[in-house]
């Protein structure tokens, strides 16, 4: 069985060396933190590529399945390609994260665009490109498909999302399925929809149906019963409707392990349990076997993700209460700030100093008192420590801000040894680049 790397806190390639500093990759963190500055997002190829085979092979019971990399986790144009080097295909959310898809040349036909509320110029670009399929979230925005189709003389390659209401063992702010969700149309009205997309059939390609759960799920059991939803409705397509779909989509939300009491399914079973149940629930309703397409993000970067902090000023209360704080904080990772998210701490430069009886808050540096990296850290550190934070690779970057006027980090790529900036630092010139004063100001 391949490793699953979303089942280990640390990246695969994490281990102490003869100084008692963690490496990733090949390179001390230590060094990395010298040369590239704090805090840095390290992220370990060789993480991300044992994700991809382990997905692969989990997939590969099922005559033809691919995995598509959802973007919204972590995305910048040298993921494009490791993305594509894993034979994957994108799932993007935005204008954005296709113009990065595109810039970096990955296969257009290979490119999902998805979204609650697309605006009509992301519709047109991906019309445009001739490659992107849609997933087209509501009845408006299939017919703005259709419209903009018609203007340019062209057809939309579409999937209409559904909410299956299943929903998935994780947190209220990321489950997607369940029936009152904002994304997708429910099943109800699922009948009225694909009369419309026939009644547009010069407009609209309609490839297939695609269901996303949520995210952070532990358990393989709801991405099952979601499929078996979903071959339900190709069923009723077939004979309700006489149609038969090429693609199914059956979306992305598998968990990853951030503290020792995270025990998600490994990404090779979750894999190879949905396209078996595919295979049988297909067979059973006697359908033909569509392309199975799923969308892990968290589970193929989250764990080759690491942040390396500088601890700078730390404080004892009266009460007893310890704070260490860091150069990061809530606008390099607002999960905690946002849903209570726990992690992994260690100090990177003293990996074998042991842990503590008592436990210090390791806070950030930013202007909210729930600016708390982790709450109850087992360790001792003090003023020019380094802080690692484990599996910080998805949903970091991707969700950081410039809050308090800060520049988003550096990441890096580490592999065998090298270092390599894929995304710079943000100075204070990026910080001030897009304002503008009135002249009226001006003194
Ligand atoms: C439509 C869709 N697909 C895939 C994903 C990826 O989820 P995850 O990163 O949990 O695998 C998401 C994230 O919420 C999503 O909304």
């Amino acid at each position: 069985m391949p490793v699953s790397p979303n089942t280990s806190i640390m990246p695969q390639t994490a281990k102490v060396d003869s100084s008692g500093h963690l490496n990733i990759g090949g390179c001390d963190t230590v060094d990395l933190a010298k040369r590239f500055g704090t805090p840095l997002w390290i992220m370990d190829e060789e993480t991300i590529l044992q994700a991809g085979r382990a997905l692969k092979e989990g997939l590969s019971v099922y005559p033809n399945a691919r995995g598509l990399y959802a973007g919204k986790a972590f995305l910048c144009m040298a993921m494009c390609h490791l993305v594509r080097r894993m034979g994957m295909g994108l799932d993007v959310v935005s204008e954005g994260e296709m113009y990065t898809a595109e810039k970096a040349g990955f296969p257009k036909d290979l490119i999902y665009v998805h979204g609650n509320n697309k605006s009509e110029q992301e519709i047109r670009k991906a019309i445009r490109m001739d490659g992107p399929k849609i997933v087209v979230d509501s009845v408006s925005e299939l017919e703005m498909c259709a419209k903009v189709a018609a203007e340019l003389n062209a057809r939309a390659k579409v999937l209409i999302r559904v909410i299956p209401d299943v929903e998935p063992d994780t947190h209220h702010h990321i489950v997607t399925g369940h029936a009152t969700s904002k994304f997708g149309v429910p099943l109800d009205k699922l009948d009225a929809v694909l009369e419309l997309a026939k009644s547009k059939s010069k407009q609209i390609e309609l490839l297939g149906l695609h269901a996303h759960i949520g995210s952070q799920s532990k358990e393989v059991e709801p991405f099952l019963e979601t499929v078996d939803i979903l071959a339900d409705l190709y069923k009723n397509a077939k004979d309700k409707h006489g149609l038969e779909f090429p693609l199914l989509d059956v979306g992305g939300g598998l968990g990853i392990t951030y503290i020792e009491a995270d025990k998600p399914a490994p990404i090779y079973e979750w894999a190879r349990q949905v396209a078996e149940q595919t295979l049988c629930a297909f067979k059973a309703r006697q359908l033909t076997l569509p392309e199975l397409l799923v969308e892990p993000g968290r589970s193929v970067i989250g764990p080759a993700g690491t942040t390396i902090y500088t601890v700078g000023h730390t404080k004892k209360l009266p009460d007893g209460t310890d704070y260490i704080a860091v150069d990061g904080g809530m606008a390099d990772n607002p999960r905690p700030i946002t849903y209570g998210a726990k992690y992994t701490p260690a100090v990177a430069n003293r990996m074998n100093s042991g842990s503590s009886k008592t436990p210090a808050a390791i806070v950030g540096r930013y202007c909210e008192s729930g600016d708390i990296i982790v709450e109850e850290a087992y360790l001792t550190a003090q003023t020019g420590d380094l802080i690692a934070v484990f599996a910080t690779g998805a949903y970091n970057y991707s969700m950081a801000s410039n809050y308090n006027r800060t520049g988003r980090p550096a990441c890096v790529l580490v592999s065998q040894g090298q270092a390599e900036i894929i995304i710079e630092r943000e100075n204070n010139d990026d910080l001030i680049s897009k304002d503008r004063v009135p002249d009226r100001l001006k003194d």
